[in-house]
């Protein structure tokens, strides 16, 4: 999501006439787009913003923007802990980002090059399709700082997706804190994806993320039968224990969980599923953290994410009475994250000497590689002495590594 928003920022700086650089020393604006998801990120904010005093102290006439979720709800201590920066907007805060922009450039004088010919074709392109979340997971800021779910328009969505696969784009991702409750005018998310399939130009098709909740057969029905949806499902899990999962207001059982996940294997056998878990919620038992782990032996994620648990101003869990201490979760969070290490890389053991069909996303001309992923989402080396960035070819996988795969080159597909 933040990704997305700051390619949009990046656009609408472009199209203002300025011109990106390579280094923050050379620049007129530098602007952070904050995340409050977990307290580390809003460490990294501040430490960068800690830095970047150094060059408004050598160019006063620098703009320092704070944008995003932290942006959104800690404004007062950005900008007492940090005077010399600009402007504070926060993530709902949004429409305002042009206006701001546009008054520093003026007010700053910033030389702007209104010849530029902005706009290159994106590999892949991020599309927003709803805002917020009314889910309330107790751990969770999102609901706070970005507000309640707002579906959008699907044929604004159509327009958009129209517009950007017709330059060229080979790959839409469908974004929403969770796609499974889109809902507009009558039209779910199943419906959309349908929309959005059928449209001309449209390749493939990704989106993120989901809630178990919320996931219907519809929904994976139609994954099983369109060929242009790819087949990765990310379905965070949060915990294996029923206690943490009801403490953390999910509004599942790991049984009900096993049963949806086991649906979609058996419906797309080729899909790749993968999982957030977050370890020292509050109240954790070692028990409740075995739980967790043999819920990871037991489903072979394609890959986990294992998160802190980090306590979030203002919301439920910040204030439950039984915090883990620190050195128990980095204890637990070490060895699940080496264990579901191990199994990712064995279950992608099985594309090893079989031909899949990649996407190329970038290519080092200096090294002669190309970074690609294939359907399931996962990431596949290989050298190419020609730069394939945005065409889909056929790729021999070689060898597995824990987040990603070699290859090597077969034949073009689909050269354009
Ligand atoms: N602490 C740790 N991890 C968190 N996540 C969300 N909130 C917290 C928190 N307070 C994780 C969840 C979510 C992912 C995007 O971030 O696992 O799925
Ligand atoms: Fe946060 Fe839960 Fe909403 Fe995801 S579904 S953004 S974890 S509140």
């Amino acid at each position: 999501m933040n990704v997305n928003d700051s390619d949009k920022m990046s656009e609408f700086l472009l199209q203002q006439g300025l011109e990106r650089c390579d280094s923050c020393f050379d620049a007129d604006m530098v602007i952070v787009n904050t995340c409050s998801v977990r307290f580390s990120a809003e460490h990294k904010a501040y430490s960068l913003l800690g830095r970047w005093k150094e060059l408004k102290d050598k160019n006063p006439n620098l703009v320092i923007g704070v944008v995003g979720c932290m942006a959104q709800y800690a404004s007062k201590e950005i900008k007492a802990r940090c005077k010399y920066v600009d402007f504070v907007l926060g993530a709902k805060d949004f429409d305002n980002f042009a206006k701001t922009v546009k008054r520093f450039v003026t007010k700053r004088q910033l030389t702007v090059n209104n010849d530029r010919n902005s706009g290159c074709t994106e590999v892949f392109k991020y599309i927003t399709i709803m805002r917020g979340c009314s889910n309330f997971c107790s751990y969770c800021i999102v609901p706070y700082v970005r507000g309640p779910e707002q579906s959008i328009d699907y044929n604004i969505i159509s327009d958009e997706v129209k517009r950007t696969v017709d330059k060229g784009t080979k790959e839409i991702i469908l974004l929403g804190q969770n796609v499974n409750s889109y809902d507009f005018g009558g039209v779910n998310f199943t419906g959309l994806l349908r929309k959005i399939s059928e449209l001309e130009n449209v390749t493939r098709i990704r989106f993120m993320t989901n809630h178990p909740k919320d996931l219907s057969d519809e929904l994976i029905d139609e994954i099983a039968k369109n060929k242009k949806i790819c087949r990765h499902i990310h379905l965070p899990l949060q915990s294996g224990s029923n206690n943490i999962l009801k403490a953390m207001n999910r509004k599942y059982t790991y049984e009900q969980y096993e049963t949806l996940y086991e649906k979609i294997k058996n419906k797309v056998p080729d899909i790749n599923i993968t999982s957030d878990i977050i370890i020292g919620f509050p109240g954790e038992t070692d028990k409740d953290f075995e739980d967790t782990f043999n819920a990871s032996r037991k489903l072979q994620f394609g890959g986990l994410f294992v998160f802190k648990y980090s306590a979030r101003p203002d919301t439920p869990a910040a204030k439950m009475a039984n915090q883990v201490p620190l050195d128990v979760i980095k204890k637990r969070h070490h060895i699940l994250l080496e264990d579901s290490n191990i199994i990712s890389k064995k279950i992608n053991e099985k594309y090893i000497d079989t031909t899949v069909e990649v996407l190329v996303e970038k290519y080092n001309s200096e090294t002669k590689t190309a970074e690609a992923r294939n359907s399931q989402s996962i990431k596949v080396f290989f050298n190419s002495e020609m730069d394939l960035t945005g065409q889909i070819v056929d790729v021999k996988i070689t060898k597995v590594l824990p987040n990603s795969m070699s290859a090597e080159r077969t034949q073009i597909y689909n050269a354009q």
